[in-house]
């Protein structure tokens, strides 16, 4: 198929587009290149540098015979959301606002899009299910609900959508990993302390109601996300729209994930507890039974340890990330 995929030289964008290359799509990259390095983008990829709020660019973008949409290109960072709130609604809402009339006005009528868990807030339950209510505590949360909200509302113009909830994306595949200037993630913070490019880090708040005080999550090997979404654009175009969760269905607290980076580095990892982040949840785990009966996904590379250590070997490989 002929795909556009927003944000493809980002960490999960990049991974999307390099498998969708392998499978023998024609993928065209729109990307400003804000947060994402020109060097992840696959060979064999059309690349239409400039931002999905720029309708030129989106056009140009669209304009080639683009039968599906695959849009990540987002800001994505939840503390940093709590500290703009704008930019956020701007980018993120207000670019996909553009991309919808673009794909209108080119009478494209499929999209995956990148959606989080981070639109439930703090759940009443776990594990979450779709069903579950979604009050965000940030907002970047806010912005992606209210993209899931476009989403339905353009089924009207015939749009078919898929909003995949991605729980804590991780892990490398050996070509792409994850390189975000500044880092504010966790396994590559840890991963950093591990290798000694970075002295100690703090875990934010060691006082929240789990078994450690420490915020529980759950991590999903990015191989194991782009393979859902090559399924996810064959079952838009048999039909399905609707909202999936994307997990490993496993959760981990801070100080488990520590403990495994060290198992699997054999070295020590210099912490503190600090302070809470504000818009931080206290748990996130999925049930992502719906995925797997929806899709037929199976996860083959989603435990904490494999995860680690691709990511591990990943920075060991490209200790510059994708800087020359
Ligand atoms: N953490 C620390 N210290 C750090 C960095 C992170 O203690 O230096 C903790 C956070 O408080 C959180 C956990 O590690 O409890 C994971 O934090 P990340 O920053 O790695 O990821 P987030 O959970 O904030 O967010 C990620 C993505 C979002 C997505 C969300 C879905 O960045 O885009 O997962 O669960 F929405």
């Amino acid at each position: 198929m002929r795909l556009c995929v927003t944000g493809g030289a980002g960490y999960i964008g990049s991974v999307v587009a390099q498998t969708l290359v392998d499978e023998g799509h024609d993928v065209t990259i729109v990307d400003n290149l804000s947060t994402g390095h020109e060097a992840a983008i696959p060979k064999g990829c059309r690349f239409v540098k400039g931002d999905i709020r720029d309708e030129r660019t989106v056009i140009k973008a669209l304009s080639q015979g683009i039968e599906a949409v695959l849009h990540f290109a987002a800001l994505s960072v939840v503390a940093d959301s709590v500290e703009r709130p704008l930019d956020y609604f701007d980018n993120n809402a207000g670019g996909t606002l553009r991309i919808l009339q673009a794909m209108k006005q080119c009478d494209i009528d499929r999209i995956i899009f990148s959606s989080s868990a981070a639109v439930y807030g703090d759940p009443d339950r776990l594990p979450i299910e779709e069903t579950a209510p979604c009050c965000p505590t940030s907002p970047y949360g806010h912005s992606k609900l209210f993209v899931e909200r476009m989403l339905r509302s353009c089924q009207a113009w015939g749009l078919r959508f898929a909003s995949l909830r991605y729980f804590n994306a991780g892990g490398s595949t050996g070509v792409h990993g994850e390189h975000h200037d500044p880092e504010s993630h966790l396994i590559p913070i840890v991963l950093d302390v591990a290798l000694g490019k970075r002295k100690q880090f703090s875990i934010f708040g060691g006082d929240y109601d789990t078994e450690d005080g420490t915020c529980v999550r759950d991590y999903i090997h990015v191989h194991d996300l782009a393979v859902a979404h090559v399924l996810a654009i064959d079952a838009v175009s048999k039909g399905f729209s609707g909202i999936l969760n994307l997990g490993s269905d496993k959760a981990f607290t801070v100080l488990e994930v520590v403990k495994t980076v060290q198992r699997v580095t054999g070295r020590e990892v210099a912490h503190h507890i600090g302070p809470r982040r504000p818009g931080d949840p206290q748990a996130l785990l999925a049930s992502s039974k719906l995925a797997q009966r929806t899709l037929g996904w199976v996860k083959t590379c989603s435990s904490l340890e494999e995860i680690v250590r691709s990511a591990y070997k990943w920075r060991l490989e490209h200790p510059r990330g994708y800087s020359r």
